[in-house]
């Protein structure tokens, strides 16, 4: 078991794509950021300086921090945001996970650049539950805006209206050469005739779901968000904002290049989405011997954006490899509805601030509570200290009011109430949450985030939950264990999770346009009895506001 340090730079640098130079914010100068490359049970150790003019949070995407939630990183939950000029070491331990995560910025919009791979090897002697492939290779799935993505969503929070969508999205962060001024900027990854190789496929992108597949090859979808799954074999992938997909690709076709490709899975009804492609290139090393760049890959059929029946097919294939350790009981059963709203414009304010839908603003919640960020203390700080007033514990169990989720619903339900309220839960608690899509403002596919925690997902369903008839399809026997759930537009979802890591943990939606908007609520998970159960103390360098 090994320690791995990194020195984490977060610097403007000026970055070429569309045919205009941007200063964006990276790391080390990179874009996409370093790829991290570890075994099961290392530690590592990041000192995260920030020379940029934006407050900056480092969050290790699906990585449990077990009893280290200081090292977590989303902004104002786990930790104070670190200033410019000043800098946080992150240490923390991967314990029992193995696969493909990702670390992100988690503080504004920043992450739109400020993202790269976390890739855990199994244990030093110990293999994968599949023949070694050839060659790994991580393709991130990003979106590029031409404008500061500060701006785009600045702009957005002072008008009221929904932002700008992105103006490409990208693989390892280049476009690719369907775009604009792109032909140079396209990713070639080289496979030998016969040989297997791993594709690592992780969504970094900021708002939007996405398609993702390779002309004429099979993709055998062996693990997501670092849990190995029984492997199904598809010609499509479909990865929300925040999971991670693990595909075993075969070089069987003929020597030849074949296009790499992804495109919104945009499932709002007549919301405006970013409807370009993003390409990279599959090149068989024999296909061509010097003019490589003059064969025009083979191009693959990609699902319509609106084609909820590929994307759910795809969401519900996902089992466990063998038994699961499930809870069969449960403590705590929340019913938890997940969607957009619109606000009234509150009487005084100006119509500038207010150019929504029909004079509103949009917002988002969670049992019409709009989540809103504390900003003196740290959620984890605050809970940790004793110190009052920074929240509530009244988030609640049910929504307060019943009625017919999925359908059109009179305005007044339109409007959610704002609030910082978690939901405590004693530690060992058995968790259920049922996350209920609402049709409110526009019905949507949600990719719901847990943070400190995989859950397991029992069912998913369209419609409205109902609780006599779908317990009936609970699958307590070999369900998926991940960190970001799909929940279906106009459906529904449960996870079911043991509330054994102590802290306060995120839960949002990873549309960042939803979390922007309050689609948010935490746990608070108490300690348990031992230490072994309790939160670690925070660090020295801890931001503090
Ligand atoms: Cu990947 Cu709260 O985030």
């Amino acid at each position: 078991e090994k320690t791995h340090y990194h020195d984490f730079v977060i610097q403007a640098e000026p970055v070429k794509r569309l045919c205009n130079i941007h200063n964006t914010i990276t790391v080390n100068g990179q874009f996409p950021g370093p790829t991290l490359e570890v075994n099961n049970g290392d530690t590592l150790v990041v000192n995260v300086v920030n020379r940029a003019q934006y407050n900056v949070t480092i969050h290790w995407h699906g990585v449990r921090q077990i009893r280290t939630g200081w090292a977590d990183g989303p902004e104002f939950i786990t930790q104070c945001p670190i200033r410019p000029g000043k800098s946080y070491t992150y240490r923390f331990t991967i314990q029992g996970q193995e696969g493909t995560l990702w670390w992100h910025a988690h503080s504004s919009w920043l992450r739109a650049t400020v993202y790269g791979a976390l890739i855990i090897h199994p244990k030093a002697g110990e293999s994968y539950p599949f023949p070694n492939p050839k060659r790994e290779t991580p393709v991130l799935l990003g979106e590029w805006w031409n404008a500061n993505p500060i701006d785009v969503v600045r702009q957005a929070t002072r008008t009221g209206a929904a932002p700008n969508v992105s103006d490409a999205y990208t693989m390892n962060g280049q476009p690719g050469d369907l775009y604009k001024c792109s032909s140079q900027d396209t990713t070639i990854i080289h496979v030998d005739s016969g040989e297997t190789n791993l594709l690592r496929v992780i969504n970094a992108g900021l708002n939007q779901q996405l398609f993702f597949t390779v002309a004429n090859h099979k993709l055998t979808v062996i693990g997501a968000d670092t849990n190995y799954v029984k492997p199904f074999t598809t010609s499509v992938l479909m990865v929300g904002p925040g999971q991670t997909t693990d595909v075993l690709i075969k070089a069987d076709q003929p020597p030849a290049r074949y296009y790499m490709a992804a495109r919104a899975y945009a499932s709002a009804q007549g919301a405006p989405f970013d409807n370009t492609t993003t390409t990279a290139i599959l090149e068989y090393k024999s296909s061509c011997s010097s003019n490589c760049a003059n064969t025009n890959p083979v191009f693959p059929s990609l699902p319509a954006y609106n084609d909820t029946a590929t994307a759910t097919a795809f969401t519900t294939k996902f089992r466990s490899p063998r038994k699961a350790q499930v809870p069969t009981e449960i403590d705590e059963n929340l019913f938890v509805t997940v969607g957009l709203g619109l606000e009234n414009c509150p009487s005084g304010a100006s119509s500038s601030s207010c150019q929504g839908p029909n004079g509103t603003r949009f917002a988002a919640s969670m049992n019409n509570v709009s989540f809103v960020l504390p900003s003196n203390f740290s959620l984890l700080q605050a809970h940790h200290q004793g110190i009052r007033g920074v929240f509530s514990t009244d988030f609640p169990a049910n929504p307060p009011l019943k009625f017919n989720y999925t359908g059109n619903v009179t305005r007044s339900l339109w409007q959610p109430i704002r609030g910082t309220r978690l939901y405590k839960l004693t530690y060992g608690a058995r968790v259920q949450v049922v996350l209920q899509g609402t049709g409110i403002f526009t019905a949507e596919n949600h990719p719901i985030h847990l943070h400190g925690y995989d859950f397991y997902i029992i069912a998913e369903g369209f419609g409205n939950f109902n609780q006599k008839t779908d317990t009936a399809k609970f699958n307590l026997v070999d369900p998926p264990l991940r960190n970001t759930a799909s929940v279906p537009v106009n459906g529904w979802t449960v996870i079911r999770f043991v509330a054994d890591n102590p802290g306060v943990w995120l839960m949002h939606c990873h549309l960042d346009v939803h979390i922007t908007w309050g689609l948010a609520m935490a746990f608070l998970v108490e300690n348990g009895v031992s230490e072994l159960e309790s939160l670690e103390a925070p660090p020295e360098d801890f931001p503090v506001c």
